[in-house]
């Protein structure tokens, strides 16, 4: 009687295991928060839908087309009532083709597109400029109802100034318009002038500020107590 009801809880092992099966498979399908945040679905004439079609190995799913790894390499968010890209933006970093075209985007999108360093097509609405401006792309193409800003130019090399980075520094593209200095090994800090090991400086950095702030803390505490009794 009482016994019917007793189960070890060795026997529950395979249902745990069925459970967590069943909660892992939908999360690995799970597609990124910027592919499905807007509703409706890809016109089939867009020009992310035909650069998926174009390349077998690629998948138009939600709002994106993406890679058999599930990495966004297009991202169609036209007509979705975009103030601004919003915080999912970077997850299609990645991406080789964007298009935005008729959201009521506000501001200056250079920044947006921080870490964009592969994408090549970008369709905008009208009136929203090329990020990084006009030089930072090979053909900006104005029409009457968007804009487009192709062929994403690698400002390291069309500056042609050897002043951009400094003597021990390299410059590398980080997004259309943006560029970084990044220090050669072995150099750090302003104008990577620093010589030495800077791993090790961020170290005792860390610590010794760490120290201050509980000595203060413990300071400030051990005064409270002093004042009250
Ligand atoms: C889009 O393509 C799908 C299949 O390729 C088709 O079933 C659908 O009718 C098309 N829609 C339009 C609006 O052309
Ligand atoms: C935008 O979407 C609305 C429905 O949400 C539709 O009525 C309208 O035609 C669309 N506009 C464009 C330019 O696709
Ligand atoms: C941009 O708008 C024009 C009409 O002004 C349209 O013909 C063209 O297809 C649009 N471009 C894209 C990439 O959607
Ligand atoms: C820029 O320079 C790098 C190496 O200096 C080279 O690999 C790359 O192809 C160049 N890119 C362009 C667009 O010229
Ligand atoms: C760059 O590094 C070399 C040694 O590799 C050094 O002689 C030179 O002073 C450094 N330049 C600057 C500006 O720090």
């Amino acid at each position: 009687m009482a016994r019917a009801g007793f189960r070890s809880p060795w026997s529950l092992v395979p249902w745990a295991a069925a459970l967590l099966l069943v909660l892992s498979v939908p999360r690995a399908l799970a597609l990124p928060e910027i592919c499905i945040q807007c509703p409706g679905s890809v016109q089939n004439l867009s020009e992310v839908a035909l650069y998926c079609k174009r390349t077998p190995e690629l998948m138009l799913q939600g709002h994106c087309c993406l890679n058999g790894k599930g990495t966004i390499l297009g991202l169609d968010l036209q007509n979705c009532s975009l103030k601004d890209p919003g915080p999912n933006f970077a997850q299609a970093h990645n991406a080789v083709i964007i298009d935005l075209q008729a959201n009521p985007l506000k501001g200056d999108l250079a920044n947006t597109f921080r870490g964009f360093t592969q994408l090549q097509t970008l369709i905008l609405p009208q009136g929203v400029s090329c990020p990084g401006g006009i030089n930072a792309w090979d053909i900006v193409t104005f029409y009457i109802s968007n804009q487009t800003c192709q062929g994403q130019r690698n400002l390291c090399n069309s500056t042609g100034d050897p002043e951009t980075c400094p003597e021990n520094g390299s410059c590398v593209p980080v997004g259309p318009g943006l560029l970084q200095c990044v220090c050669a090994d072995g150099f750090h800090g302003y104008k990577c002038m620093r010589q030495g090991s800077f791993s090790l400086l961020m170290f005792f950095g860390i610590l010794g500020s760490t120290t201050l702030s509980i000595s203060l803390l413990l300071w400030g505490t051990q005064r409270r107590k002093a004042k009250t009794s």
